[in-house]
């Protein structure tokens, strides 16, 4: 057997020649293809926009900006994420703030936000860690009440959904990923998605340096070669060639997510009588309906600290390369040091830590490949 990675991309003929394609274009970044990938993700969504950025991390950064986050601002997301999730906030000078964990979605426990919610919070990031789609609705009820905005970290969880929704109407901003290990790569990419026409501008502008040539919003207009430069940006964009890999992966979205679905269903059959783990909260799965989980990991919690540095070197001699997701972002050095963080601080993050294991989950996974990992598992000896 291969070495197993805990997740990778897969590319096909077909997505190959739409690249060439876009590559023997004559625009091959700011052409027309861009501009229909991110139509593409929106819809799909039920978003009014998309705005396509160079990764994710770059798309928290603009969605951060554009709420117009501040030094004296906080920002509230859970400690079980990668760190760009609350990154982008620091970049525009917030402070940073954890809720704990909920041990039964793994994600932010919207029963201790409300306690979380200062007067200086201006944004919670709810992150659907492993593609397990959190509860936007309650988190927008507690955010409509209190005055902040929400952005959703949905890097993990494209074409989740919630009671028959993706939840773009309880949220500011949806953030999504575009990485290899992601269901659509673009290699590196990310987007956002939004229903507002002012952030959907503040996005774009911060996409391209905070140019525009746009005659309506031009101070004054010298000729055709006019531009200004009217806030501070960046050069976050994405390329044509890059968006043309994701379109062509992305019509193949909702196999992606069954394949993905039933690979964490014959996980789930084959592994529940393991003691030494619990397996992840699962959901039903209906590409059309109600609930999706996305399963952009398949997380397993071991019994002790001792029980996981062992399963994860007995795999990695078995060249399965399982994976960490993650260390709780408040007890990074750079967290601790700079906003005085401490173990103990969420304690239900700490105690996943030192259990968790992200086993093998990509939906090219073959059925050898899997009943290989679960084999390997099977036999593993604590
Ligand atoms: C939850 C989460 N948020 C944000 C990001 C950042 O995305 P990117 O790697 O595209 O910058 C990632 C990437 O792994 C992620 O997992």
């Amino acid at each position: 057997m291969n070495k197993i990675p805990y997740g990778k991309q897969c590319i096909t003929e077909e997505d190959i020649a739409r690249v060439v394609e876009v590559l023997r274009s004559e625009l091959i970044t700011q052409g027309e293809v861009l501009p229909e990938f991110e139509r593409t993700v929106a819809e799909y969504h039920g978003a009014k926009y998309g705005v396509a950025f160079a990764n994710g991390t770059a798309a928290l950064h603009a969605a951060y900006y554009a709420l117009g986050t501040c030094p004296g601002d906080e920002v509230i997301s859970s400690p079980i994420t990668f760190a760009a999730s609350v990154n982008g906030g620091l970049y525009c000078g917030a402070t940073p703030r954890f809720v704990d964990m909920d041990p039964s979605t793994n994600c932010l426990d919207v029963n201790k936000l409300r306690d979380a919610i200062t007067d200086k919070t201006k944004v919670i990031t709810p992150v659907s860690y492993a593609g397990y789609p959190v509860d936007l609705k309650a988190i927008h009820e507690i955010a409509q009440e209190k005055g902040c905005h929400i952005i959703h970290d949905a890097c993990h969880a494209l074409g989740s959904r919630r009671d028959g929704t993706f939840g773009m109407e309880y949220v500011d901003m949806a953030i999504l990923s575009f990485h290899p290990v992601k269901h659509v790569t673009t290699g590196e990419g990310g987007m956002v998605l939004t229903n507002s026409d002012e952030l959907n501008e503040k996005l774009r502008l911060f996409r391209t340096h905070g140019i525009t040539r746009d005659p309506a919003r031009l101070r004054k207009n010298d000729g055709p070669w006019y531009y200004e430069m009217q806030e501070l940006g960046y050069n976050y964009r994405l390329t044509d060639f890059q968006a043309a890999l994701g379109l062509s992966q992305f019509a193949r979205l909702k196999e992606n997510l069954a394949a993905r679905n039933a690979i964490a269903a014959r996980y789930h059959e084959e592994l529940k009588d393991c003691s030494f783990f619990e397996l992840p909260p699962h959901l039903g799965f209906d590409a059309e309906g109600d609930t999706v989980h996305s399963y952009h990991l398949f997380t397993i919690r071991c019994c002790s600290a001792e029980v996981r540095k062992a399963l994860h070197a007995y795999l990695r001699e078995n060249k399965i390369y399982a994976q960490i997701h993650y260390v709780p972002l408040h007890l990074h050095p750079y967290y601790m040091d700079n906003f005085g963080f401490k173990e103990g601080d969420c304690p239900e993050a700490e105690a996943f830590y030192t259990g968790e294991i992200s086993l093998p989950m990509y939906h090219s996974m073959t059925a050898e490949e899997q009943g290989f990992v679960i084999d390997t598992i099977k036999k593993f000896k604590i």
